[in-house]
């Protein structure tokens, strides 16, 4: 709930176990008081405190001490009188850019609105959450700022986001629209972010923080591989079961900027939001500009704690569609398996494989449209390729309808192909700056998805392949960044409004297709995992993690995005050794036991497997039908961190903890090892389970407070997994 107490003027946002608190200065000022586990206090005013500091310069005349550099703000700006990173700038029509926000009026009503054109979390009965809007205003300008902010009490959970409204009668230039800020009055934190590269996404760092500004962002026009749009600041004695930790998650897939600025007095400015960098936004009188949401989380129960948080909420509360609260069909992609060198009949062998082996979807990869038999063309012309597909699409389509699996396609929408007819009829239908070069990415350019026609063509195009055969699922990939971000229908001042515009372009159109057809099922992709944010999660409920599936490449991949991103999200397949990526051998079973970590399926070619291998298969493919809904949706618990060491260990407990899953893996041999075990995490203290495969009884207390036994395993590269069961 949210309420205002008039007497101290302090608003309160309570979630079951949380408070966050700021309060309204007679100045007009919004000064932020708290946020953490829940507290009542009868007069919050005592949290804040300032005393007047050299060369921080006084804002009040009647209050010498009040400084906006040294006050905790909710959404500062620059210019009058604070030094900090602003969460705002603003140019105005006579070219200054010093403007300052007051309160002008708040209103806090049941639900939460959806944010106009852009992905966001939602509710579904009007009081799963309660939302505050303030309304802020710089009164020379007239330009004003809506705060809002919403509670999702259940879940935990606070979103951000501020809408500007030009209420004056000039126009404006929006230069950094930040979609919140908290500062901290102290700045003992460490900061934790998921930064990598292609196929290494997501890995876990962790550092104090220190004076000065550290930030993660991209300027890549896609939320990236480099680094995922979080960070979360953690008590330096946090761990993962244990301490304060504050996340904050971006709904956005484009340019973004996390940062933290410690300053001279040992306070922590946390602000998320679109890159100011590279951006502008002409703001017209009337017009309005609305920033992306910032989910956030705080946990006192360690990272664990607030990573089951993010699941719970994006899992129900982003993720849309009929395939939500489905279990995820079983699936075999021939990527791996055939690059781009298939015909009909090779694809018909690996599904009748597939479907022998007890799978359920096939998805037909890059390569199937135009001429595309490499990566240099083609992109743009969705239309089959007879020489691979004489028969066409649709007749494919049946032969895998007609044994028994469904069929699922790949696209790669946002581009063009320079050798391709779009592009030969539409070249300037392509992100490009006049008179420069285009630079090629995987010789492919972007489509200038800012422009409404060339949403509308696209569109137009998937549908018709969509609409020409009973296709179910649909792997949409992105693989290159941005370069040269210019749109040709843009008059100059607005060049720099391209990258945003292309994204609520690409927001449109993914509504428009997934809305357009409901039964099937999306997995976004960008040359594996570089648009893993929760943008893309709104429209599509699963994405492909990292084009690495080596088996312990992906224990680092999948245990980082596990930090934010729920299970059912993670795509994880079992593919050929030696590995295509690392060219590392592992075993069929330890590759099986990654990706059943995940959403699982297959990338290889099934007809190559021996006789045992099928067995093997056969029997994952059999025990993921029994867990896929212990893994797709219970609660996650990470155990043993394979960036600490030379093992990794999660498991998966049902809401009810009658049902329990531990997965154990083994990085390289050891020689007299030290006999160990593993201590496991969120099951009932006083319940019996049994372990399913040995039909062994253990009490739920010393499972957890003394551990389970971790065998022998011999080899590098080992799993072993536990099936547990409660006794009634
Ligand atoms: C990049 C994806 O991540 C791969 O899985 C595959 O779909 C290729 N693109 C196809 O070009």
């Amino acid at each position: 709930m949210i309420y205002f107490d008039p007497l101290t003027k302090s608003f309160h946002l309570q979630t079951n176990k949380t408070s966050y608190i700021f309060q309204l200065l007679n100045q007009g000022y919004l000064a932020h008081l708290y946020w953490g586990r829940r507290i009542s206090p009868p007069d919050p005013s005592y949290l804040l405190r300032y005393v007047g500091r050299a060369f921080s310069p006084s804002t009040d005349p009647s209050d010498l001490n009040l400084s906006l550099d040294t006050l905790p703000q909710e959404y500062p700006g620059y210019g009058t009188s604070d030094f900090r990173q602003p969460a705002y700038q603003v140019q105005l029509h006579n070219g200054s850019t010093a403007i300052e926000f007051l309160y002008k009026s708040h209103r806090i009503f049941q639900g939460k609105p959806k944010l106009e054109g852009l992905p966001a979390t939602y509710v579904e009965n009007q009081d799963e959450a309660t939302t505050l809007e303030v309304h802020l205003q710089d009164s020379i300008s007239g330009l004003s700022v809506l705060l809002s902010y919403t509670v999702f009490e259940e879940l935990n959970a606070i979103t951000r986001s501020v809408r500007f409204i030009n209420e004056g009668k000039d126009p404006l230039r929006l230069l950094r629209v930040q979609s919140m800020n908290i500062d901290f009055h102290h700045a003992l934190f460490d900061i934790l972010h998921l930064s990598g590269a292609w196929a290494k996404e997501r890995w876990v760092y962790r550092q104090p923080l220190r004076p000065g500004i550290q930030s993660v962002e991209s300027r890549r026009g896609a939320s990236s591989h480099q680094h995922n749009p979080f960070i979360a600041l953690l008590d330096p004695n946090a761990t993962e079961d244990t301490g304060d930790v504050y996340g904050f998650s971006l709904v956005y897939s484009g340019n973004f900027l996390a940062s933290v600025e410690v300053d001279q007095y040992s306070t922590a400015r946390v602000s998320l939001g679109i890159n100011p960098f590279d951006f502008s936004w002409l703001l017209e009188p009337g017009e309005e500009f609305q920033t992306p949401e910032v989910v956030m989380v705080y946990s006192p129960e360690g990272l664990g704690g607030m990573s089951r948080i993010y699941h719970r909420l994006y899992r129900t509360r982003l993720c849309r569609g009929v395939y939500r609260d489905q279990v995820r069909p079983i699936l075999v992609n021939n990527w791996e398996a055939t690059y781009f060198h298939f015909n009909e009949d090779k694809l018909c062998q690996i599904a009748e494989q597939a479907k022998e082996l007890g799978i359920e979807l096939f998805v037909l990869d890059d390569g199937w449209f135009g001429q595309r038999d490499n990566d240099r063309t083609s992109l743009g012309d969705w239309i089959v390729d007879r020489k691979k597909l004489p028969n066409g699409l649709e007749s494919l389509v049946q032969r895998i309808n007609d044994m028994g699996l469904q069929f699922g396609l790949w696209f790669e929408p946002e581009m063009v192909s320079p050798e391709s007819e779009l592009y030969k009829n539409h070249p300037d239908w392509c992100l490009h700056v006049p008179d420069r070069r285009r630079t090629e990415s995987r010789w492919q350019l972007i489509l200038d998805f800012s422009r409404e026609e060339v949403c509308d063509a696209v569109i137009k195009m998937v549908s018709d392949v969509l609409t020409s055969a009973p296709i179910r699922y649909v792997k949409w990939d992105m693989n290159r960044h941005m370069t040269e971000i210019g749109s040709a229908a843009l008059p100059s001042e607005r060049q720099r409004e391209t990258a945003h515009r292309y994204m609520l372009g690409l927001y449109r159109v993914m509504e428009e297709i997934t809305s357009k057809f409901p039964h099937i099922l999306f997995e976004g992709c960008s040359g594996g995992g570089g648009r893993f944010d929760p943008g893309i999660l709104y429209y599509m409920s699963q994405i492909w993690t990292s084009d690495n599936s080596d088996a312990i490449e992906r224990l680092k991949i999948q245990y980082g995005t596990s930090i934010v991103y729920p299970i059912s999200t993670i795509g994880a397949h079992v593919t050929a050794v030696p590995n295509h990526q690392v060219h590392r051998v592992t075993s069929l079973k330890t590759r099986g036991d990654v990706a059943m970590s995940g959403n699982f399926g297959y990338e290889l070619d099934l007809t190559l497997l021996t006789a045992e291998e099928k067995d093997l298969v056969r029997q994952q493919v059999n025990q993921y039908k029994e867990i896929r809904n212990l893994v797709q949706k219970g609660e996650f618990y990470r155990l043993l961190n394979p960036f600490t060491g030379n093992e990794c260990a999660w498991m998966f407990v049902s809401d009810d903890q009658c049902e329990a899953l531990v997965f154990y893996f083994k990085v390289l041999a050891q020689p007299n090892e030290p006999l160990k075990r593993l201590y496991l995490k969120g099951l009932d203290p006083n319940a019996l389970y049994e372990w399913i495969e040995s039909g062994e009884i253990y009490g739920g207390d010393s499972l957890m407070y003394a551990g389970i036994n971790i065998p022998f395993l011999h080899g590098d590269f080992t799993s072993f997994v536990w099936r547990l069961k409660k006794r009634n």
